[in-house]
């Protein structure tokens, strides 16, 4: 596919409707290239990733568990059971971490956002690979314990986890806003009230 079509076509898809096959190695090995051509003011290359598949995903999904039952001990066993069925919806899941440098020159706003442009890669090569792909946060990301668990000590954290598997054969394409409700040609300061419309 020519590079702007399959920018032009990505779309997320449910990690529920992620089946087999997972990437392989050398598809693996790819995504995490793609990610590693993401911007890095200072050449930080803070981008980390785990790649979580097979029966690690049960494993993951126990440390769900069991951090959801730590935040809030009042969750019922059907509830935790959800919690550690998540990462068995789709074959493969990495977990993008960001190795944050604190204190340093770069700011920590621009080592998350290299982390971020990190994963949009990966999302933009599993798609180019064929595969569906979902970028999926939620308390869990933001939970140290599951960060520590899977090797992230603070100030090093989660920025989320991507699910990847084959997608459906019949996905429809996804709804898009038109570019121009989201540009505008700035040619003189703006008055305050003239920007926040
Ligand atoms: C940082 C980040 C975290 C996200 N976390 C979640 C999440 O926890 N649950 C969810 O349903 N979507 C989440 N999303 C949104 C999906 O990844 C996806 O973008 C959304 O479903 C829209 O689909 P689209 O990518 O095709 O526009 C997150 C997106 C980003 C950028």
């Amino acid at each position: 596919m020519n590079p702007l079509d399959l920018l032009l076509s990505r779309r997320s898809i449910s990690p529920a409707a992620l089946g087999e096959p997972g990437p392989g190695d050398a598809d693996i090995e790819t995504m995490v290239a793609a990610a590693l051509r993401a911007p890095d003011h200072g050449g930080l290359r803070p981008w980390r990733f785990a790649i979580i598949r097979g029966e690690a995903r049960a494993r993951l999904g126990d440390v769900f568990a069991e951090a959801v039952r730590t935040r809030d001990p009042t969750w019922t066993e059907a509830l935790l059971e959800r919690e550690r069925g998540r990462p068995l919806r789709s074959p493969l899941v990495i977990a993008c971490g960001v190795r944050v440098r604190a204190e340093h020159k770069i700011p920590e706003f621009e080592q998350l956002l290299a982390a971020g442009a990190g994963a949009m890669n990966l999302l933009n090569a599993a798609h180019a690979l064929g595969y569906g792909a979902m970028w999926v946060t939620g308390p869990n990301a933001y939970d140290p314990a599951v960060a520590a668990a899977l090797g992230f000590h603070a100030p090093d954290r989660l920025v989320g986890f991507v699910y990847v598997g084959t997608p459906p054969e019949d996905m429809a394409a996804a709804e898009r806003p038109v570019p121009s409700a989201h540009m505008a040609e700035w040619t003189v300061p703006l008055s305050a009230a003239a920007a926040a419309a």
